[in-house]
């Protein structure tokens, strides 16, 4: 096999983002007012009623699946859940990756939309994985992270036990900052091994290219009041 050598992430910031606390405050204050995109609106309404048709199985989300591969994984490895990979990219979507296991389900839609309308329509995953989502690594760029984002309580409100991986050290330690300040939830950041065991064809690649690889898990309890409240 040929070595990897993916990039590691290069950025400015040697540390979390100065105005992470600033950001998750506002987040907090302030409702996010974009409208949900009709095109999100008829993913969620689909993938609601398979849920519903499934609704003695635990619900596993996996946001930002890309070409899906973790989703098929994730289905394989909880038989006794569903799992529904969402991803905005129709083109990574629609890349052969095998069989898709009855088990799981991949919705084409904007995670920003999505958790809003899952948590307003009373979704409880079990878990919610995050596996290596964009980093937007430069510091200008820091509201396109989830941490940065305003859409950050309503992935926290979802509950379940949540998973973020990345390869970029700083962007699991201002999640795991975030997820203190917006449910008191102090969690670790650590190095994995993900041995042959990739969940992602990110992972694979960064892991083959020698990068150390991070990740937290937070258990975290169905808050919907979180959000903040439209006045
Ligand atoms: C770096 S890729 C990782 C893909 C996969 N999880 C993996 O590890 O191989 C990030 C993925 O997040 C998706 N993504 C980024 N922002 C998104 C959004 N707002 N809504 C849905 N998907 C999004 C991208 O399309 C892309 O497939």
């Amino acid at each position: 096999m040929m070595p990897d050598t993916s990039r590691r992430v290069l950025s400015a910031q040697t540390a979390p983002h100065q105005d992470l606390s600033r950001r998750v405050g506002r987040a907090l204050q302030y409702p996010l007012r974009k409208p949900v995109a009709e095109h999100t609106r008829i993913a969620f309404e689909q993938a609601d009623a398979w849920r519903c048709r499934h609704l003695e199985s635990p619900l596993i989300i996996d946001a930002g699946c890309g070409v899906g591969l973790s989703t098929r994984h994730l289905a394989r490895r909880f038989p006794d859940n569903i799992v529904i990979g969402i991803d905005r990219s129709a083109d990574r979507l629609s890349r052969d990756h095998g069989e898709l296991p009855a088990n799981a389900l991949l919705v084409r839609a904007d995670l920003i939309d999505f958790w809003r309308l899952a948590l307003a329509g009373g979704w409880q995953p079990q878990r919610h994985y995050l596996l290596y989502p964009n980093p937007y690594p430069k510091p200008g760029h820091f509201k396109m992270r989830w941490p940065g984002h305003p859409v950050f309580p309503a992935i926290a409100a979802l509950g379940g036990q949540l998973e973020l991986r990345s390869n970029w050290k700083i962007y699991v330690q201002e999640f795991a900052l975030a997820l203190y300040q917006v449910a008191g939830i102090e969690v670790d950041v650590e190095e994995y091994q993900p041995e042959n065991d990739f969940l992602t064809p990110f992972e694979a690649k960064y892991h083959r290219s020698g990068q150390p690889l991070w990740r937290l898990v937070a258990t975290l309890p169905y808050r919907p009041g979180l959000l903040p409240i439209d006045r």
